[in-house]
């Protein structure tokens, strides 16, 4: 059975996944709608534009396409080429691939071009906040869990396993591991190697006075830290069906949502983002899965006494303002903060992130060193930790029809993909336990493990509590 397991879309993801829940890049201007002003230039409209919709994609060491768009050269260069605008106009290959672009923005880049690529404006940014001044932010009615709903956070726990659309893209194989970390909170988190990772939790609150449930949801990309807050506002029972809705802590269902429908062991988790306001809010991601491996969560829960009904974190005078608010008007409960030499705890701080992943329970920490020979050198290296082995004693593949078994990948509950250009990664957030790990050199960058990748034999972690650990993969040279 070929396997067609994407997992080439790690640092993909990663970057959608941030995006799923928090959108815009930053808090450029937006380009006022239909009026186009006669001087267009790269600060002022191109920018935002590429921030906000091109560069979680087309930025960092591995980016898609093999290009980056971070800078006016860059984007002036792949607009000059020509195939920037080629596929921004493709109704059938769309950049983004989601789907095209309002036409008004469309046309900004080729009156950009015609314009002689002007750099920085003169115009001062004026009313381009029209948009979001006009913003008023909806009154939300979180649900009382002392009436109804705390089940939620129950059945969130989980290794949910299935795949997923992910804007625009189908994703065919997708993981998510949630467990418990404290009395009232369920957290899982994405490692995305190079890339950045993110992390989300589903907590009891008090916001605004109510017993709630909130999420978090971000992280860091690129050089890029933001993080989304969400309020559960709605349950929905049905037969053999339960639904749960968290939209914007600030902007509400006008802003971003997400809901979640648990039915059985299956979960639909579903996503919509307007880009904090910019477009109408639309669905971003689908995610169906099952949960598997549930002796996981359980012994989570078990550790730190879950479910309890007690709060987490008192937002009764709801969010903090976040730092951007003043330069931009608000319109969404998202800490964003942009820098490229700070790390996530600097960025988290300056973008007045109420709960940073220092602020939650400690869990452990493993680093790998990966040892390169002249044969992975320049290779993307995967590293995975799994349940199960996916490697024998030789080093070989665990294999059927010449890939990967699937239930072995099935049991793969974290993988990040680090570049050619590093030979180390550290997982920051590990849940105690025995762990199977696996660095795989992509040699045909086919995005999985398969004939012609180079691994090593099956090496075992053991993961003790609140520790840190360290492991070095020295034999890193068996072909499969
Ligand atoms: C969700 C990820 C994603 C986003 C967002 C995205 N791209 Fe892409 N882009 C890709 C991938 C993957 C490819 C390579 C495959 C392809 O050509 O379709 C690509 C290819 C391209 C290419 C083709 C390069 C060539 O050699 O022909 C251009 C041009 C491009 N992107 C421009 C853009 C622009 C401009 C934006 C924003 C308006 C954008 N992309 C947003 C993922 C993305």
């Amino acid at each position: 059975m070929f396997l067609s397991w994407q997992m080439t879309m790690c640092s993909f993801l990663l970057a959608t996944l941030v995006v799923i829940l928090s959108s815009a890049t930053c808090f450029g201007q937006s380009p006022a709608k239909p009026a186009i002003r006669d001087e267009v230039s790269y600060s002022n409209d191109i920018r935002p534009i590429v921030n906000n919709f091109c560069t979680t994609c087309h930025a960092g060491d591995d980016p898609e396409g093999e290009f980056v768009l971070t800078s006016y050269k860059d984007v002036r260069k792949h607009v000059e080429k020509g195939e920037l605008l080629q596929r921004i106009n493709d109704a059938k290959k769309p950049m983004p691939q989601n789907g095209l672009l309002p036409p008004y923005m469309r046309r900004l880049f080729q009156l950009w071009a015609d314009g002689g690529y002007l750099n920085v404006g003169t115009r001062k940014a004026g009313n381009e906040n029209a948009k979001y001044e006009k913003f008023k932010p909806p009154v939300i009615a979180p649900v009382d869990i002392d009436r109804q709903g705390f089940e939620m956070l129950e059945y969130m726990q989980g290794h949910w396993v299935g795949s997923m659309m992910l804007m625009g893209q189908n994703i065919d194989w997708m993981a998510f591991d949630y467990r418990a970390i404290a009395p009232s909170h369920v957290h899982g988190i994405f490692e995305g190697g190079t890339i950045g990772n993110l992390f989300t939790s589903f907590f009891v609150a008090n916001f605004k006075g109510k017993k709630t449930i909130m999420a978090r949801n971000g992280g860091l990309l690129n050089g890029i830290y933001r993080t989304s807050y969400f309020v559960l506002d709605q349950v929905k029972y049905k037969r053999n069906e339960a639904y749960y809705r968290l939209v914007d802590a600030y902007g509400g269902k006008d802003i971003m949502w997400m809901e979640l429908t648990f039915s059985g062991d299956k979960l639909q988790f579903n996503s919509y983002t307007s880009r904090f306001g910019l477009t109408e809010p639309k669905l971003h991601m689908a995610f169906t899965g099952r949960s598997r491996h549930r002796e996981l969560a359980a012994a989570a829960a078990k550790a730190v006494g879950f479910p309890q009904r007690v709060v987490e974190r008192d937002f009764s005078k709801g969010l903090p303002t976040p730092t951007w608010v003043g330069k931009y008007p608000q319109t969404s409960a998202s800490f964003i903060w942009e820098g490229k030499n700070e790390s996530v705890l600097e960025l988290a701080q300056l973008a007045k992130d109420p709960i940073r992943i220092d602020q939650i329970p400690h869990l452990s920490s493993l680093k790998v060193t990966v040892q390169r020979t002249e044969l992975t050198t320049g290779k993307k290296l995967h590293i995975y930790l799994s349940r199960r082995a996916l490697t024998d004693n030789r080093g070989k593949f665990i294999t059927q029809g010449g890939y990967v078994r699937s239930d072995l990948l099935d049991g793969l509950l974290s993988f990040p993909e680090i570049s050619s250009k590093q030979n180390e990664y550290s997982f920051t957030y590990l849940h105690p336990g025995k762990y199977f790990l696996t660095v795989v050199a992509d040699m045909d960058a086919d995005g999985y493990p398969s004939p012609g990748d180079i691994t090593h034999p099956v090496t075992e972690v053991l993961v003790a509590p609140k520790s840190n650990s360290h492991v070095k993969i020295t034999d890193l040279n068996v072909r499969n």
